[in-house]
């Protein structure tokens, strides 16, 4: 099986990379919705690892500061250092949390999507839809029409994965703000 960080050991690789509070609370955010919907899946009878969607969530934004001060893709950077700290199924799950990549609407649920979809239902640290959160980033982002268009890809993109996820939940996507 592969290694996973516990919760606990989760917090310590935070506090060993100085991940500021605000990020801390956006990747505590990402991580309720993530498992959340991880327990609900598994409920329903699709199989996803729940322990591995926890620790991807808590950990997915984990080079942030370091792309901040030095530059850098901070997904890739993310997947690289827990792939040194000996976390390689953590890798492709932060890796994937931008840009989900390859994915399809016919394959099984796979543990990527879920923490993809989580972090695009948080602004900062408050739980939005998918409507609000894309409304935000095209407003902050999408100064060229290069960059918009791009955006507005990625949102049609997040409601495919959406519907995906939620085909096999007995509850709308909006229950999410409930949380
Ligand atoms: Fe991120």
């Amino acid at each position: 099986m592969a290694k996973v960080p516990t919760r606990e050991e989760c917090f310590e690789i935070m506090e060993e990379a100085k991940m500021p509070p605000h990020i801390i609370e956006h990747s505590a955010q990402v991580t309720k919705i993530a498992v959340f919907l991880a327990e609900a899946l598994a409920s329903s009878g699709v199989p996803v690892d729940t322990r591995l969607v926890e620790a991807g969530a808590l950990l997915h934004d984990i080079s942030k500061m370091e792309s901040i001060d030095n530059g850098g893709n901070h997904a890739a950077l993310g997947a690289e250092l827990l792939k040194s700290r000996g976390y390689p199924a953590l890798s492709p799950l932060v890796e994937r949390h931008v840009d989900l990549g390859e994915w399809s609407e016919d394959a099984p649920v796979d543990e990527a999507e879920i923490i993809n979809y989580a972090d695009k239902r948080v602004r900062h640290d408050e739980i939005v839809s998918l409507g609000e959160r894309f409304d935000d980033l095209i407003a902050r982002y999408g100064k060229t029409d290069g960059a918009r268009t791009r955006m507005e890809r990625l949102r049609e993109e997040m409601f495919r994965l959406e519907k995906k996820l939620f085909r096999h939940l007995p509850f709308a996507p909006s229950h999410i703000n409930t949380l």
